[in-house]
């Protein structure tokens, strides 16, 4: 290498002499920075989101390129390739048939969600099966619920509905249950139902803390749940508050929430090492269809090397707190061995 004259001064060379600490000692190394490494990434952390739909036909997302809304057939095949992957657990959305006022296909013995959750637990019984409950993908407004006469969410008859639809799912198969609504009150009445039918071992993992999020737009396409008119806004977080999300958590463990969820992911950091800090129970975070589909676009393009940007986003998100990561790269990710480091 060519060496070139620098001029120096005293000062300058007297800082240089003092020196003591030296952080890079420990960078200059592979083994040794993998040694510091206090976060590591491993299938265990992850939940991987999954779309059924009725019929022998799976479908595209335009907006999430990579993922589809599968038939059961091709479910089980995502589902078969993810427990070789080490990928404990799936999160179920269901695109139903037919939508109503009242969603009534999402508590139906014969719903597209019962029966993806009874053909997937008949075949892999030891995979978690974690389900959504909502009731945007079913209702024909688009909506979380029913609607009083204003057009406002019915938050009280909703309960009683979300109720049903809990207990369909218990029926069905489902291992855990993921309430979505952000209804006051949602996590008491489905623990109350599903104790009452004999359900006390099923676990409920709460959207406690749920952003009225731009980010959730792909999902929307993904899950044909944009709604009709309005917005989320009366039951969703705003993006503003941070201290609300404590009140949250805190109600939904009084509740009887046996874990609980902060989504979208990536931009909320902040609130997942809040909560992280303050409650001491498994805590998961959603990398929702926005953040996925910014890091696809930008890969696609050419302007983010996907690999290093994928594995930098899921680890900052468990660095911040998570304990379980739910993203839509959780097959591709460990496929492409991109969380290796
Ligand atoms: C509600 C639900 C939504 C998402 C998960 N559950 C949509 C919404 O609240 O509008 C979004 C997930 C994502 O964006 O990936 N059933």
């Amino acid at each position: 290498m060519e060496r070139i004259e620098i001029a120096s001064t005293p000062p300058i060379e007297s800082a240089i002499a003092s020196l003591r600490a030296r952080p890079r000692r420990l960078r200059l190394q592979a083994a040794l920075r993998r040694m510091v490494r206090e976060t590591q990434l491993t299938a265990n952390d992850l939940i991987y989101p999954l779309f059924v739909r009725p019929g022998r036909e799976s479908r595209p997302v335009p907006s999430m390129p990579g993922v589809r809304q599968l038939s059961i057939e091709d479910l089980l095949r995502e589902a078969e390739a993810a427990l070789r992957l080490g990928i404990p657990a799936v999160l179920l959305f269901g695109i139903p048939e037919h939508k109503d006022p009242f969603g009534s296909e999402s508590y139906a013995e014969e719903g597209i969600i019962q029966r993806a959750l009874r053909a997937l637990k008949r075949t892999f019984p030891e995979l978690v099966v974690i389900t959504d409950l909502c009731f945007c993908e079913y209702t024909d407004h688009g909506h979380c619920g029913l609607l009083d006469e204003r057009g406002q969410l019915d938050n009280d008859a909703t309960l009683r509905l979300l109720a049903q639809q809990a207990l369909s799912h218990a029926r069905a198969g489902a291992d855990v249950l993921a309430p979505s609504g952000m209804l006051d009150g949602m996590v008491a009445v489905i623990r109350a139902a599903l104790d009452e039918a004999g359900y006390t071992h099923i676990p409920i993992l709460s959207y406690a803390v749920k952003y009225a999020s731009a980010f959730y737009g792909p999902f929307r396409q993904a899950a044909e749940s944009a709604p009709a008119f309005g917005d989320r806004r009366t039951h969703q977080m705003d993006p503003a508050n941070a201290e609300e999300a404590l009140r949250e958590v805190a109600l939904d463990l009084e509740q009887g929430a046996d874990m609980v969820m902060v989504k979208p992911a990536g931009p909320y950091l902040d609130v997942i090492r809040r909560i992280k800090d303050r409650f001491p129970v498994p805590l998961a975070a959603y990398q929702v269809s926005g953040e996925y589909a910014m890091l696809k676009a930008a890969a696609l393009q050419g302007w983010l090397e996907e690999r290093t940007a994928v594995s930098e986003a899921l680890l900052a998100i468990k660095r911040a707190g998570a304990d379980m990561i739910i993203t839509y790269y959780a097959r591709e990710a460990l496929e492409k061995g991109w969380l290796a480091g």
